[in-house]
């Protein structure tokens, strides 16, 4: 827990530069690393670029894979992931273009594009780092409430309170933002992933927070709760999140 989002940011930013660092530049493998968006690591994804312009770190051996995408949204488009990444993240370090991975919104055959994503993920054996974001009412990449255990990479109805809450990049107009989206599931990030790190901040996210980590274990109506499942979790948040003064 750390006094404000930029100080748990600025932690959770190093913490994945000591990892990339000591897995080493020119290992065999490359460093996977899993990404979100959202407004949570945009503070991380700044760090990470300073620290790259200091030479402090280099993305040359890193293959990501981002957790999701709506569907129906062009790369393009200033409201889809492809362009928060490039525009967040991507454009401003050294990470090899065919080391990213997205999923392709407008794939024609949605159910072969998820395969086709989650065999690519596995096709790396282990995922080194997934940074998450969380949704407020707790959910993970798009992994809304009832989502299982062993989902993996698909296409996901958005509900209600994540269409409100991600209204606000759609100029508040409800009808604007995409009603479903493609995802990677549970089993795919905690079942590959060797270590698992949340950035969580401000008031709003206090009740996802809470049931993250005190909530029932594994309870479907909160999929972030599955968190306490794997053996390797960080949750990095600021104290209003924490739910301190
Ligand atoms: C979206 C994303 C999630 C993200 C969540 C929280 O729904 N699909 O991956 O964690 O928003 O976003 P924010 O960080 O903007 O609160």
């Amino acid at each position: 827990v750390f006094p404000s989002s930029s100080d748990a940011s600025e932690y959770l930013a190093e913490h994945i530069i000591r990892r990339i660092n000591e897995f080493g530049p020119t290992a065999q493998k490359p460093f996977v690393l899993g990404l979100p968006t959202g407004s949570s690591p945009i503070q991380v994804y700044s760090k990470l670029i300073e620290a790259y312009k200091q030479g402090r770190v280099s993305f040359k051996n890193v293959v990501t894979f981002n957790m999701d995408e709506y569907l129906g949204l062009k790369p393009t488009d200033p409201q889809s992931y492809h362009y928060f990444m490039f525009n967040k993240f991507f454009n401003h370090v050294d990470v090899p273009r065919e080391n990213i991975n997205i999923l392709n919104g407008l794939a024609e055959d949605v159910e072969l594009e998820c395969l086709r994503y989650e065999a690519k993920i596995r096709s790396h054996g282990r995922i080194n780092f997934f940074m998450g974001g969380l949704g407020p009412e707790g959910h993970l990449a798009f992994n809304e409430a009832g989502s299982a255990r062993n989902s993996i990479t698909r296409k996901v109805s958005l509900v209600q309170s994540t269409i409100d809450a991600n209204s606000r990049f759609f100029d508040n107009d409800l009808s604007k933002v995409p009603k479903y989206a493609l995802s990677v599931g549970i089993s795919t990030v905690l079942d590959n992933s060797d270590e698992v790190a949340i950035i969580v901040s401000g008031k709003n996210k206090q009740f996802a927070l809470e049931k993250t980590v005190h909530g029932k274990k594994n309870d479907p109506s909160y999929p972030s709760s599955y968190l306490q499942d794997h053996p390797n979790v960080l949750i990095v948040c600021d104290k209003e999140a924490a739910g301190l003064k």
